[in-house]
C-alpha cells in the first residue's frame, strides 16, 4: 500500500477524496493523507474533528476481488491491523478492539474507521477503508474528552506520525493479501477475540430502529457479533455500535 500516495495540507474528508480517485481509476493501495480535515466524517453521520499537525488522517482504495457480500469483513481486518501495528509501536498501551471497527484505549476511542464501498458501471466495486488514529492529540477537546483519547494521553509520548503510519500500512497490506486467500475472517479471529473489549461482557447494540441486548459470545467468521440473549437465543449480529452495561 501507498507505492500512489497522496498527501494533502487540508482536504475535506480523505475518504471523499479517496472515492473521487478510486472513481477515476486510482490503483489498489493508493493512499490518501491529510493533516487535517475540515469535514471528516465519522459512522452514523458523524463529524469526525481532524485538527492539523497531531493526528492521523489516512483513507486506503481497495479493490477486492471478492464477492461484495465479504466486503464487511474489511473493517476487522483493518482494525487488525492497525491494533498491532500500535500496539508493537507503542509497547505498554493497553488497547483493545472494539467491534465492529474501533480502537479503544481506558474506554475511550483511540481510532475510528470507517469502510465505504462504491460499484462502478462495470459491476466491479472499490472499498475505501478510511482511519482516524489519535496519536499527540493533547488535550482532547473538551466535548470529546468523555468518548476520545490519544496515544500520547494514554502514554505520555510523542510519536512519530509517519512511522506509526508506515507500520499501520505494512501491516494492513500483509493482513489483506492473507484475507484475499481466505473465505472469511476464521484465520484471524484468535487475534480479534484475544484483544476484544466486548468480550464476555454485557452489551446493548444500537441499530438503525432497534436496540439489542445480551452476553457477548464472540464472532462468527463473517465478522458478526454474537449475542446471548436472557432467554438462552444466540443472535448474531451483523452492525451496530456497542455499548457496555454498566455491571
Ligand atoms: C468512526 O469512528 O465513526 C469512524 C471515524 C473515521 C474517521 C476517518 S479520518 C480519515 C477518514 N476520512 C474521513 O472523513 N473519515 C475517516
Amino acid at each position: 500500500f501507498g507505492r500512489n500516495f497522496i498527501y494533502l495540507e487540508s482536504i475535506d474528508s480523505t475518504n471523499l477524496r479517496a472515492r473521487a480517485s478510486a472513481r477515476e481509476g486510482a490503483v489498489e493501495g493508493t493512499v490518501v493523507v491529510a493533516d487535517s480535515q475540515t469535514e471528516g466524517r465519522g459512522r452514523m453521520r458523524r463529524a469526525w474533528v481532524s485538527p492539523a499537525g497531531v493526528n492521523l488522517y489516512c483513507s486506503i482504495v481497495l479493490r477486492p476481488p471478492v464477492p461484495s457480500i465479504r466486503v464487511p469483513e474489511i473493517p476487522l481486518v483493518a482494525a487488525a491491523a492497525i491494533h498491532e501495528a500500535v500496539t508493537q509501536e507503542c509497547p505498554g498501551l493497553a488497547a483493545f478492539i472494539k467491534w465492529p471497527n474501533d480502537i479503544i484505549t481506558g474506554g475511550r476511542k483511540l481510532c475510528g474507521i470507517l469502510c465505504e464501498m462504491e460499484s462502478e458501471p462495470d459491476c466491479t466495486h472499490f472499498v475505501v477503508v478510511g482511519f482516524g488514529l489519535n496519536v499527540n492529540l493533547d488535550p482532547v477537546p473538551e466535548e470529546l474528552r468523555k468518548i476520545a483519547t490519544s496515544i500520547a494521553i494514554e502514554t505520555g509520548l510523542r510519536m512519530s506520525r509517519a512511522r506509526l503510519l508506515a507500520a499501520v500500512l505494512n501491516r494492513f497490506e500483509q493482513l489483506y493479501r492473507d484475507w484475499l486467500e481466505k473465505e472469511n475472517l476464521a484465520f484471524i479471529l484468535p487475534y480479534l477475540e484475544a484483544h476484544s473489549w466486548l468480550k464476555g461482557r454485557e452489551l446493548k447494540i444500537e441499530q438503525f430502529n432497534t436496540v439489542l441486548t445480551g452476553t457477548e459470545a464472540g464472532l462468527s467468521p463473517q465478522g458478526h457479533l454474537l449475542l446471548r440473549t436472557v432467554d438462552g437465543a444466540l443472535l448474531s449480529v451483523t452492525s451496530g455500535e456497542a455499548h457496555l452495561l454498566p455491571v
